[in-house]
């Protein structure tokens, strides 16, 4: 057992982040704040909405325009309309006492009007560079259209599929959420706001949302610090110290205080210990919903516990809007907490490059030249069937032939351009009539003497009438291959669509079982927002490809991968269930003190109806070619805490096509001051092998990587062993072992 902590703490990597502010902004920045009365210095704290509703609204009319002439609104979101957005920009530019630019912005969660896979999808695509173009092009089309701001990356870490948001997350590892959450940082805001092509993001959920008991959205959340700190908390801490300029709070409570008046998430931790020098606004009403929560006896102390835990701005509660002003002047609140929530947003507005010109982003000619671009659709088509993950191939089905003489279609979502099907939640202003749908998809990649059937089988929401099932199942019959298209409409997963029940919705399953039934070879591609649980068709689909829900370019990105001019190399970031009971089922779990042993005995902690293990583990995902790993080499058997472990492993394209794999490193702490997970997430490699090439793959891991939160909440490593593994998804690797003294 080891006890003796090191005693060097890991300061130069996990202390606040130096943030270097420009001078002449700051100046800036007191000059005006200065100058600003209290109504005002609110006023840059409001955000109402401007166009459609994102959440519930209190059905009071305020007079926009007026309000923006008098200063007391600072920032809009869902107004999308150029005209619009000018006619209000020019009222608080010229009209305004002190002609402060107003802030837009939107929900642009996975592109603008150029659609990419939901972020789950692109997740599975463990392509960092990709996923940073997608964030690049959602910018560019956004920023172009008047947009400043947009909310997201969404970094909540997920490990329950019954949550419909896991749609719009990068999954259940927080190694991999973190480098997903830098890279989209980083792919909207550039590296230089002030460019009129760069936005702000926004990480949310601050904190803990994705952990809602249940997975029933909105719902109670009940963590330990440790395991905030350790899973839940670091894909935030990422964003910060990629720059980031704002985060929203959550809707859940952490240890029973509502996330927007949490003072040890906002004040402590977040501009506390990591120095965030960005500002934070709520979610839509969640000042509001602490009355609703219990914690405040109206809006009045809302708003004060709001600015006392350090939240900055107030998205549609009207709180700030109706006391915050009043707090201030009947001493309740100190005006320095306010002064430094605005001066938080002024100084985002002055980097964006709003004083300069508050018209730059409303562009009408570069709207219409970047818009639904040639690169940009291109760059869609290629992060989608690299987010396609194939979960079975049996008897190497796939990829089909493109001169198949007869093929038939089958499934409502083959061919739907209805409920963002194709797009999935979030589809900013993505257009349904603009996707290119699996049908369409194949229709444009086989040969010409290729007869393409089509039949829905269903209706939508899985909805299947016998008759509609014997058409599908006579058309299967027909054919010489069947390519199902089954799994959630698009408005089945996203905000407040938590699913009980997560296997194929209505009645899809009966026209699986009769398709199959009717003998011929069948592909199943299954659309979905979140795992599924496929039980009897995982055992009886000799093909699967699991393509989410992929965005504009879909089909074709479909049809890439079933046809072979794409080789699938999607790995999935989340775990598939075997069955709900399992959830949470995630591969990072603790050992317990019974873990179950290969043979089946009692008292152990088990099922006795179902195994433990997923259907389809973290990780995981099929190709086309096959793999060799040699095992793990490193370069010293014990490391000390300045040193840093060199891990090499051979990877070898063993088959007969060219693919892209995704080489995975995990480590494990065997024996530590508190329990430690099987198995960790510490890096990855995505390389391209030629049938044949073997390349050497390097990691590097240094004390960071082995620390966690000790038994006395220090953020540090401990000597003794450690196991490290690599592989080709969580349950598939080779292991070594090395001391760390
Ligand atoms: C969601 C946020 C979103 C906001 C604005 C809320 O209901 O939880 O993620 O950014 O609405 O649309």
């Amino acid at each position: 057992m080891k006890r003796m902590l090191l005693t060097l703490l890991l300061t130069p990597l996990f202390a606040a982040a130096a943030f270097a502010h420009d001078p002449r902004i700051e100046a800036k920045v007191d000059d005006l704040l200065a100058r600003m009365n209290l109504a005002e210095k609110v006023g840059q704290l409001n955000q109402l909405n401007g166009g459609y509703a994102t959440g519930t609204q209190d059905g009071r009319r305020i007079d926009l325009e007026e309000s923006v002439r008098s200063g007391i609104i600072g920032s809009f979101l869902n107004i999308v309309d150029l005209d619009y957005q000018k006619s209000l920009q020019k009222i608080a530019v010229e009209e305004s006492r002190l002609g402060i630019p107003l802030l837009y912005a939107h929900d642009v969660i996975h592109g603008y009007r150029t659609i990419f896979p939901i972020p789950l999808a692109e997740a599975a695509s463990w392509d960092l560079e990709a996923i940073e173009r997608s964030a690049r092009i959602a910018a560019i089309e956004a920023s172009a259209s008047g947009l400043h701001w947009t909310f997201a990356p969404m970094v909540d870490i997920a490990r329950d599929p019954r949550w419909g948001r896991v749609m719009e997350g990068a999954g259940e590892d927080t190694y991999l959420g973190s480098r997903i959450a830098e890279a989209r940082v980083h792919g909207f805001q550039g590296d230089d706001l002030s460019r009129s092509d760069t936005i702000i993001a926004c990480a949310k959920h601050f904190a803990g949302y994705g952990a809602a008991e249940g997975g029933r959205d909105y719902n109670t959340v009940d963590v330990s610090e440790r395991v905030m700190r350790e899973v839940y908390l670091p894909p935030f801490h990422a964003a910060v110290n990629a720059g980031v300029a704002t985060l929203m709070n959550a809707f859940n409570v952490l240890d029973r205080m509502p996330a927007s008046g949490n003072k040890f998430l906002v004040k402590q931790v977040l501009k506390g210990e990591w120095n965030f020098q960005g500002f934070v606004v709520s979610d839509w009403n969640s000042f509001g919903e602490m009355v609703i929560h219990g914690v405040a006896e109206d809006n009045r102390e809302a708003a004060k516990l709001a600015i006392a835990a350090g939240s900055d701005m107030d998205m549609e509660s009207k709180a700030y809007f109706d006391y915050l002003g009043e707090l201030v002047s009947k001493g309740e609140i100190p005006e320095e907490w306010v002064d430094d929530a605005v001066r938080r947003v002024l100084r985002v507005k002055y980097e964006l490059g709003m004083f300069d010109d508050p018209y730059k982003y409303i562009d009408p000619a570069r709207k219409e030249k970047v818009t639904l671009s040639d690169e940009h659709l291109q760059a869609a088509r290629e992060v989608a069937r690299e987010s396609i993950v194939l979960l079975k191939n049996e008897g190497g089905l796939l990829p089909l032939k493109k001169n198949i003489e007869k093929i038939a279609v089958i499934g409502q979502l083959a061919d739907s351009k209805k409920f963002e099907d194709m797009m999935g939640s979030w589809p900013a202003q993505g257009k349904n009539e603009e996707v290119v749908t699996p049908l369409e998809g194949v229709k444009a990649k086989v040969s010409t003497q290729t007869v393409v059937t089509y039949e829905p089988g269903c209706r939508d929401h899985g909805v299947c009438p016998p008759e509609l099932i014997d058409r599908a199942a006579l058309a299967a019959a027909e054919a010489d291959c069947v390519i199902l298209v089954v799994g959630e409409n698009g408005d089945m997963s996203g905000e407040s669509k938590s699913r009980a029940h997560i296997g194929l919705p209505g009645d899809q399953l009966d026209l699986v079982k009769a398709v199959v039934k009717a003998g011929k070879p069948v592909v199943m591609v299954l659309m979905t927002g979140r795992p599924l649980v496929l039980d009897w068709c995982a055992e009886h689909v000799p093909a699967i490809v699991n393509a989410w829900q992929l965005g504009t370019m879909g089909g074709h990105a479909i049809a890439d991968v079933l046809f072979g001019d794409y080789n699938p190399s999607g790995k999935l970031p989340i775990s598939f269930p075997a069955a709900v009971g399992q959830i949470p089922v995630y591969y990072n779990h603790l050992n317990t003190g019974r873990p179950r042993p290969p043979q089946d005995v009692p008292y152990v902690s088990k099922y006795i109806d179902c195994p433990n293990e997923p259907l389809y583990p973290f990780g995981y995902g099929l190709s086309y070619t096959t793999y060799e790993y040699s095992a793990p080499r490193l370069n010293a058997e014990t490391i000390n805490i300045n040193h840093t472990l060199t891990v090499s492993v051979d990877v070898k394209n063993t088959g007969s096509v060219m693919g892209d794999e995704v080489v995975q490193l995990y480590i494990r702490d065997l024996v530590g001051s508190v329990a430690q997970p099987v198995k960790e997430l510490r890096g990855f490699d995505k390389i391209h092998l030629n049938p044949g090439e073997s390349k050497t793959v390097e990691f590097t891991l240094d004390s960071g990587d082995l620390a966690f939160w000790t038994e006395d909440m220090k953020f540090q490593p401990e000597p003794g062993e450690f196991e490290v593994f690599v592989g080709t998804s969580s349950s598939d690797c080779k292991k070594a072992r090395f001391t760390l003294e």
